[in-house]
């Protein structure tokens, strides 16, 4: 299985039919990672497939393989790549790759001005962000628009983001800014992740193991911590 047994397109309204298939694969993924997600209903992902704001995947024998939508905040300044799912009997083939890459492409293509911004607690959605040109940001560079957040509120880990005042959780905030054009740095940071994965697994857990510990007024501890991931890996 290689990339070329797929098709990655723009979604056609006529793939609404997938929305429910694609909803529960999201959710049982979530449940056997053991780890958050905002849910989305069959519906929202519908709408995004008709609006022309979402990317599909199908295997060349027609079976769905993965998906990715666009979503805007802070009224278009700042957009998402949400909801990145590859089918488990499709992964480790590069589609998700090839899916953030569409999207990352369509997402410039409507709004060029917008900051492209993406959390995640996935060692294999940080790579690919990273070959985009995202950089790891503090959660204060990202959309302050409430109706992001509330996206949260489904996470398993929505108390320890309430707890922290919304200034840290377990996800990791990464930013594309087309203004600033911070490419060498982002790729060097793509280089470093891939030479040194096992680095970036342990720091993970000392981040997560100090988030649970920290008390909120504790915020010095964890930005420093950040700080030094971001040093880290420069
Ligand atoms: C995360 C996910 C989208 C990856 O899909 P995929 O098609 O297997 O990913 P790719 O094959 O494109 O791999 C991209 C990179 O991540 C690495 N990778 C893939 N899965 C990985 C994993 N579980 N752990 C660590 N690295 C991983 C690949 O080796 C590759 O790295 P490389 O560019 O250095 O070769 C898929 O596992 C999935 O759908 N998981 C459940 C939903 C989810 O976690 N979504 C992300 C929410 S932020």
């Amino acid at each position: 299985m290689n990339i070329n047994d797929f098709i990655v397109q723009v979604a056609l309204p006529e793939h609404r039919v997938f929305a429910e298939e694609i909803c529960e694969e999201m959710a049982e993924s979530a449940k056997a990672r053991g780890t958050g997600i905002a849910k989305r209903s069959p519906e929202y992902v519908a709408g995004k497939i008709s609006d022309g704001k979402s990317v599909i995947a199908f295997h060349k024998d027609g079976t769905w393989a993965g998906f990715c939508y666009i979503e805007t905040w802070s009224h278009g300044q700042f957009v998402a790549n949400s909801g990145l799912i590859v089918s488990p009997k499709f992964r480790k083939a590069g589609l998700a790759h090839a899916i953030k890459e569409k999207i990352f492409d369509l997402s410039r293509q409507k709004y060029p001005k917008a900051k492209i911004f993406g959390l995640t607690t996935g060692l294999a959605v940080m790579k690919i962000n990273s070959d985009l040109g995202y950089e790891p940001v503090t959660y204060s560079e990202l959309t302050q628009d409430e109706e992001f957040w509330k996206g949260c509120q489904s996470c398993v880990n929505f108390e320890i983001l309430t707890m922290k005042e919304r200034k840290n959780c377990m996800c990791t905030a990464m930013l594309y800014d087309p203004v600033e054009q911070k490419h060498d740095v982002a790729k060097k940071f793509a280089e470093e992740l891939n030479k040194k994965p096992k680095l970036y697994e342990r720091f993970m857990r000392i981040k997560q193991r100090l988030v649970l510990k920290a008390k909120p007024q504790n915020k010095g501890g964890l930005k420093s911590l950040l700080l030094m991931f971001t040093v880290l890996f420069k």
